[in-house]
Order: structure tokens, then C-alpha cells, then sequence
């Protein structure tokens, strides 16, 4: 590789999140580390292999979002690769659910992915080159009971990939979707936490009879980022065991 490509992710300091920056590190890519937590974010882009940077970011928040693509931009140089995997979920049923719950739900998974996307968007462009990955879930390809707008949000997200690869297609530009199935993160512990025999039963629902690592999901985020995929774009990957195969 000439000058290492810069990738941006979000969420990085969470499971899949910091699986994922630290796979694109050792892929050879300078890596923002972006995340709610500051000291987290820089913390683990001090321990990556390549020059590296943690910002702190709340993706929900637009103002904050330019500002730390100003940062990384200035650090870094231009973002080639945008990887949007912050998400928040709060597993419950519907009915018991609040509108607060589903305004922050919908503003930090779509909002947040549509924000940082459009604020990458215009270099991309100029550039000619750019790979954007979105985490979905396997909740928005067959919905999930326990996290139904949670399941909307990702549906969300996999279709905003759709269009905005059509948009994008004749630009150097692919966007893809990786879903992850149930992975072993502090994002799943809600549901152990909730209850030993549903984490169980997931578990056992899974063909190859376990849950997915954070390792298992990262590899393909980096092959969509690769020059090798420059052809495929519009495109919903689970990575799930088996789970769902749609
Ligand atoms: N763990 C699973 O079973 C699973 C399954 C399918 C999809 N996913 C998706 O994978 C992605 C990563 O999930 P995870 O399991 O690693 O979760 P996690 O809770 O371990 O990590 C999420 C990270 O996102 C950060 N974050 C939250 N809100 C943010 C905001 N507003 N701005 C910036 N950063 C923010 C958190 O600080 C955290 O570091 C999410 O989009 C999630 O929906 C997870």
C-alpha cells in the first residue's frame, strides 16, 4: 500500500466497533477512532499499528459531527472509508416502550448514520473514491421481538444504502450493508441480563450453535472497504451463523 488509506468508524470503542478499527489497523488503514468517549476513543487508537486518532463525537448532534470531520480530516487526511456502527438499542416489548425511547433510538442509528454519511460525502465525490459500510442487523432484514424500532432503524439503514448506492454508483462510491446477528457485545449482555434462557434459546436458534464474536464481523467490513469490491454496491451482508438467510 502507497499512503494508507483513511478509515473512519463510529462506535469504535464499543464490541464490533473496536473489532472492526482494530482489523482496518492492521489492514493498514489510519483509523478514527470516533465515539461517544473521548478518552476511550483515544485510548484505543494509541494501541493500533497505524497512525491513528480517537475523536470524541456524538453522532446524534450535526455541529459536533462537522467538527470532528474537520479533525480528522486535519489529523488524517480525507475519509475514504466510512464505517457506520455506532447504534444504541433498549430491549423491551413495544408496547412498553416510550416516544423518548424511540426518538433516541431513531436519531442515533438512522439520523446519526445519515449525518456522518453526508458529511463524508462531498470528498468522496471530489475524490472519486469511497467505500461507506453501514452495520445494520439481521433485526432489519426479518425484524426482532424485543427491539421492533430498533429493527426499524436498521431497515432504515439498509435502505438509505440502497438508494444512496444507486445515487452514488457512477462516483467511485459503494455502499454496503454487514449484518451482524446476536454477537457477544455489551449491546447483547441486555439480554442475558434480561433473561439466561431467551440468550439460550438464541444461542441454540443459531445453525452453527453459537453467538457471533466481535472478530467474526470485522472481516467483512474490511472486504468491503478492499479495492477487490469495487463492484459490488447496494449489497446486505449477514454475518450471523446461519441465522437468517434472506
Ligand atoms: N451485538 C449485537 O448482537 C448486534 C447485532 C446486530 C447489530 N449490531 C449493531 O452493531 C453495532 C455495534 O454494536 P455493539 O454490539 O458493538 O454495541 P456496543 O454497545 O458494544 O457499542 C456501541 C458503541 O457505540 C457508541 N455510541 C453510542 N451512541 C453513540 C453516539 N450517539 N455517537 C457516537 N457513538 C455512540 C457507544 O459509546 C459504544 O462504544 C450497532 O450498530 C448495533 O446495532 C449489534
Amino acid at each position: 500500500m502507497g499512503t494508507p488509506k483513511v478509515a473512519l468508524v463510529t462506535g469504535a470503542c464499543g464490541g464490533i466497533g473496536s473489532a472492526i478499527t482494530r482489523h482496518l489497523a492492521e489492514a493498514g488503514y489510519s483509523v478514527a477512532a470516533c465515539d461517544l468517549d473521548q478518552a476511550a476513543a483515544a485510548e484505543l487508537a494509541k494501541s493500533l499499528p497505524t497512525q491513528s486518532i480517537g475523536v470524541g463525537v456524538d453522532i446524534s448532534d450535526s455541529a459536533a459531527v462537522a467538527t470532528a470531520i474537520a479533525t480528522v480530516e486535519a489529523d488524517l487526511g480525507p475519509v475514504d472509508v466510512l464505517v457506520n456502527n455506532a447504534g444504541i438499542d433498549k430491549i423491551e416489548p413495544f408496547l412498553q416502550s416510550t416516544a423518548e425511547t424511540w426518538q433516541k433510538v431513531v436519531s442515533v442509528n438512522y439520523l446519526g448514520t445519515v449525518t456522518v454519511t453526508r458529511a463524508v460525502l462531498d470528498g468522496m465525490i471530489e475524490r472519486k473514491f469511497g467505500r461507506i459500510i453501514n452495520i445494520a442487523s439481521d433485526a432489519g432484514r426479518v425484524g426482532s421481538s424485543g427491539e421492533v424500532v430498533y429493527s426499524g432503524t436498521k431497515g432504515a439503514m439498509i435502505a438509505f444504502g440502497k438508494a444512496l448506492a444507486r445515487e452514488m454508483a457512477t462516483k467511485g462510491i459503494t455502499v454496503n450493508a454487514v449484518c451482524p446477528g446476536p454477537t457477544d457485545t455489551p449491546l447483547l449482555k441486555q439480554l442475558s441480563d434480561l433473561s439466561e434462557n431467551m440468550f439460550e434459546a438464541t444461542r441454540k436458534a443459531v445453525p452453527m450453535k453459537r453467538i457471533g464474536q466481535p472478530d467474526d464481523i470485522a472481516p467483512a467490513v474490511v472486504f468491503f472497504a478492499s479495492e477487490g469490491a469495487a463492484y459490488i454496491t447496494g449489497q446486505t451482508l449477514s454475518v450471523s451463523g446461519g441465522l437468517t438467510m434472506a
